[in-house]
């Protein structure tokens, strides 16, 4: 499965590529002839993924970071560029679930899971957006959640607030880089079968029930519509939230 890429190879960074839609993201974007970033926290997880996708090639790079830290994001991202070049493709995809009450989650878990799910999509775009800029072509796409759109808080209160957040820093970050060829996306799915959603346990499961598709979704099928958005054919889109949950949530 080794692929040989081209030197004009778009690089794509994606974080929490380690399993779920992040892992089947990287996958999609290695097939279409990317090279590919994979950062996650699990270190073993993304080196399983690079060994899968191109064993011994040098299409894909393994990188341990925890989006929560900026020194250590800032590290993988120097990595990118002595290996390859800055991004030319971002997807922000690294997020935790945390259940809990709005009532009594903890101060400390509230920023905590704001520092992974939102804050980590301003310092990764900051870092990887200027030179984006400059070469005058750039895709950024952020993973939201319905759950940022209706306030649902299955998997805690206080990531629907950080999903809601990241819908709103997609608006900014495109308003600020359109003119330069940079386009800026949220896809927001929900009921999408990845271990995210097993670990949130039967009330996942059966929500997922009521879905009008009547099934739960395919990391794939989220894979896919990233890759429209990171594509040529999306430099025309900028700014926009993609529903992709199975008719749950019509507008
Ligand atoms: N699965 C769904 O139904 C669903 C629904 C709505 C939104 N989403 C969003 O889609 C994205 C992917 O979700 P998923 O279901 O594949 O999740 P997942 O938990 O299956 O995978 C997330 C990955 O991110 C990594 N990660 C977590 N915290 C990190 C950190 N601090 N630094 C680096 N890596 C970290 C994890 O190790 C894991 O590999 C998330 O942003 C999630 O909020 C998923």
């Amino acid at each position: 499965m080794t692929t040989t890429t081209t030197p004009g190879a778009r690089v794509a960074l994606v974080t929490g590529a380690g399993g779920g839609i992040g892992a089947a993201t990287a996958a999609r974007l290695y097939g279409l002839g990317h090279r590919v970033a994979l950062l996650d926290v699990d270190g073993e997880a993304v080196n399983a993924l690079r060994d899968r996708l191109d064993p011994g090639g040098d299409g894909a790079l393994a990188l341990r970071a925890d989006v929560d830290d900026p020194d250590a994001v800032h590290g993988a991202l120097r990595e990118v560029r002595a290996v390859w070049h800055s991004p030319d493709v971002l997807v922000n995809n690294a997020a935790r679930t945390a259940p809990g009450s709005v009532w009594d989650v903890g101060l400390a878990e509230w920023d905590a899971v704001l520092a992974t799910n939102l804050r980590s999509v301003l310092t990764l775009t900051r870092l990887c957006a200027p030179a984006m800029r400059e070469r005058g072509w750039g895709r950024v796409v952020n993973l939201a959640s319905l759950a940022g759109q209706q306030g649902g808080t299955l998997a805690g209160p206080h990531y629907s607030a950080a999903k809601a957040g990241v819908l709103v820093l997609t608006k900014i970050f495109a308003r600020e880089l359109a003119a330069h060829g940079v386009t800026v996306n949220a896809v927001a799915p929900a009921a999408v079968h990845t271990p995210a959603v097993a670990r949130l346990g039967p009330a996942a499961v059966a929500a997922a029930r009521s879905v009008p598709v009547g099934r739960m979704g395919r990391a794939a099928e989220v894979a896919a519509l990233v890759a429209y958005l990171v594509g040529e054919d999306g430099g025309y889109v900028t700014g926009a939230t993609f529903d992709i949950n199975g008719g749950s949530h019509m507008r």
